[in-house]
C-alpha cells in the first residue's frame, strides 16, 4: 500500500462519475420511426392480417410514452440504426481484440471522471468491479480490462444483478473496505441497454437509454475531506420471471429459440409495479430504521430511474404522503430507464445543495427480483 495512514475499516463513497454518448432520441423521432415500421409491416402482411392468420401491429403513442413512464428521450451509442426502421437495433463495428471494448471504453470514461473528482492516484485503487445488468462477453471480464486501461493493480471481476447491479457493487466494495481486504474500490456500471432492448417491442421500446457511471468506495482514513459517509447497506431477491432476458450461452443448443423476441429484455410492466413497489417501500423505512435515522430524516432518495410513477408510488407508500421532486430527483425524463446507472446518475446531479451530516437513501430495484440499498451521510 502507497499510503501512510491507518486504515479505518468504515466505508465511504469518495466521488461519482458519468460518461453520456452525445446522441439523443427523443419520445417523437421513436415513435416516428416505429409507426413507420408498423405501416410496413402492415403493409407487407396485409393478406395475411385480412385472412387472421397474423395479427396487425399497433402504432405508439408518444402521448403513452410521457404518461405511462415520464421518459421523455433517452442518450444511445447509435441512432441512426435504432431509429431505421428496416434494422431497429443498433450497430457497433465489430472491435479487434487489441481494442478496448465498448463496455470498457465507456466504463473508462464514467473511471476517469471519479477518479479525478477524488483525486486519487491509480496506484491506491485495489479493486475494479463491473457492475451491470448486460456483459460484452463472458471472458476475460470486462473489469479486468478496465483495471488494465487505467492502470490499476490488485484485481477485477464483472457483476450482474440487473438493475441493482452498482447498489450490490456498493456492498461488496464496502464489504472489502470493512474486512480490511482493499482501500479503494472503484464500482463501474458501463449500461448499453440499447443492446437488449427490442425496438420493435411496443410495450417496451421506449424504456431504456445508454449511459456509464463510476462510483469510488474507499476507506474513510484516505477519502477526501468531501464524501459520503455509507452508514449501512443492505440487498434483497426474490425469484420472479415477470423481468427477463433469456439470452446466452447455451441458446446455440437450442437453435430453435435462436432469434426470439424472449432472447431480449421482456417484462410483464404491470405486475413488477405492482410488486416490486412495496418491496422497495419497506425496504426504505426499515433500513432507515434498522441504522437508528427516522425515515423522515432522510433529506434525498436516490431511486432507480425506471418509471417516474412508480417512484412516486414507492415513496408514496414509504412515507405516507407525496414526496416531491426536490427530495426525490428524476433524471429518466432526459435519459431513459439507465438500468443500474439510473440512482447513481440522480445522486451525482442530486448532492451539491446537500449540507454537511444530512442523510440520503440509495435504491435501485429490478430484475431477479433485486433490491439494493445504501444509506449514505453526506460529509
Ligand atoms: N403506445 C401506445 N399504447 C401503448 C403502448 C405504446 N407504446 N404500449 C402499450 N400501450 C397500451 C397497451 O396496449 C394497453 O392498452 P389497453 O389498455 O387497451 O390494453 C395500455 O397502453 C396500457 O398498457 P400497459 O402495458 O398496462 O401500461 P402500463 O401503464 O403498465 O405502463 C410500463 C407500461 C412498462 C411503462 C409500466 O408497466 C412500467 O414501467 N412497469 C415497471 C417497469 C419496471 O420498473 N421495470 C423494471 C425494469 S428494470
Amino acid at each position: 500500500m502507497s499510503h501512510n495512514k491507518t486504515l479505518a475499516g468504515r466505508p465511504v463513497i469518495s466521488s461519482t462519475g458519468l460518461f453520456t454518448p452525445a446522441e439523443t432520441i427523443t419520445n417523437e423521432e421513436l415513435v416516428d420511426s416505429f409507426n413507420r415500421y408498423v405501416e410496413r409491416f402492415n403493409a407487407e402482411n396485409a393478406d395475411a392480417i385480412a385472412a387472421g392468420d397474423t395479427a396487425a401491429l399497433q402504432p405508439s403513442s408518444v402521448e403513452f410514452i410521457e404518461k405511462a413512464s415520464g421518459i421523455k428521450a433517452r442518450h444511445v451509442m447509435a441512432k441512426e440504426p435504432i431509429l431505421d426502421p428496416g434494422t431497429m437495433e443498433p450497430r457497433l463495428p465489430e472491435r479487434s481484440n487489441e481494442e478496448l471494448s465498448f463496455m470498457a471504453e465507456i466504463g473508462v470514461k464514467a473511471a476517469r471522471q471519479a477518479l479525478e473528482q477524488a483525486g486519487r492516484d491509480v496506484a491506491d485503487v485495489d479493486a475494479v468491479l463491473c457492475a451491470a445488468s448486460n456483459m460484452e462477453r463472458p471472458y476475460p471480464a470486462m473489469a479486468i480490462e478496465i483495471q488494465q486501461e487505467l492502470g490499476i493493480e490488485g484485481f477485477a471481476f464483472d457483476m450482474n444483478v440487473a438493475c441493482s447491479s452498482a447498489t450490490f457493487g456498493i456492498q461488496t466494495a464496502a464489504d472489502y473496505i470493512r474486512s480490511g481486504n482493499a482501500k479503494s474500490v472503484l464500482v463501474v456500471s458501463p449500461e448499453i441497454t440499447s443492446g437488449h432492448l427490442n425496438w420493435r417491442d411496443r410495450d417496451s421500446h421506449f424504456i431504456f437509454g445508454d449511459v456509464a457511471t463510476a462510483v469510488l468506495v474507499e476507506d474513510a482514513a484516505i477519502a477526501p475531506d468531501t464524501h459520503w459517509d455509507i452508514l449501512g447497506t443492505r440487498l434483497k431477491t426474490v425469484f420472479s420471471n415477470n423481468i427477463r432476458n433469456n439470452f446466452g450461452f447455451l441458446n446455440r443448443a437450442s437453435p430453435e429459440g435462436e432469434g426470439k423476441a424472449d432472447k431480449l429484455f421482456v417484462q410483464e410492466g404491470r405486475k413488477v409495479f405492482k410488486e416490486v413497489v412495496p418491496m422497495v417501500a419497506e425496504m426504505i423505512v426499515t433500513e432507515a430504521e434498522r441504522l437508528g435515522i427516522d425515515p423522515q430524516a432522510l433529506r434525498r432518495l436516490w431511486l432507480h430511474q425506471a418509471n417516474a410513477r412508480m417512484n412516486a408510488m414507492i415513496l408514496k407508500l414509504a412515507f405516507g404522503e407525496e414526496v416531491g421532486a426536490d427530495r426525490a430527483p428524476t433524471v429518466l425524463d432526459r435519459l431513459g430507464n439507465t438500468a443500474a446507472a439510473g440512482a447513481i446518475i440522480a445522486l451525482e446531479e442530486n448532492h451539491r445543495d446537500m449540507k454537511s451530516g444530512e442523510y440520503g437513501l440509495l435504491c435501485a430495484f429490478g430484475a431477479g427480483y433485486s433490491i439494493g440499498g445504501a444509506l449514505l451521510r453526506m460529509m
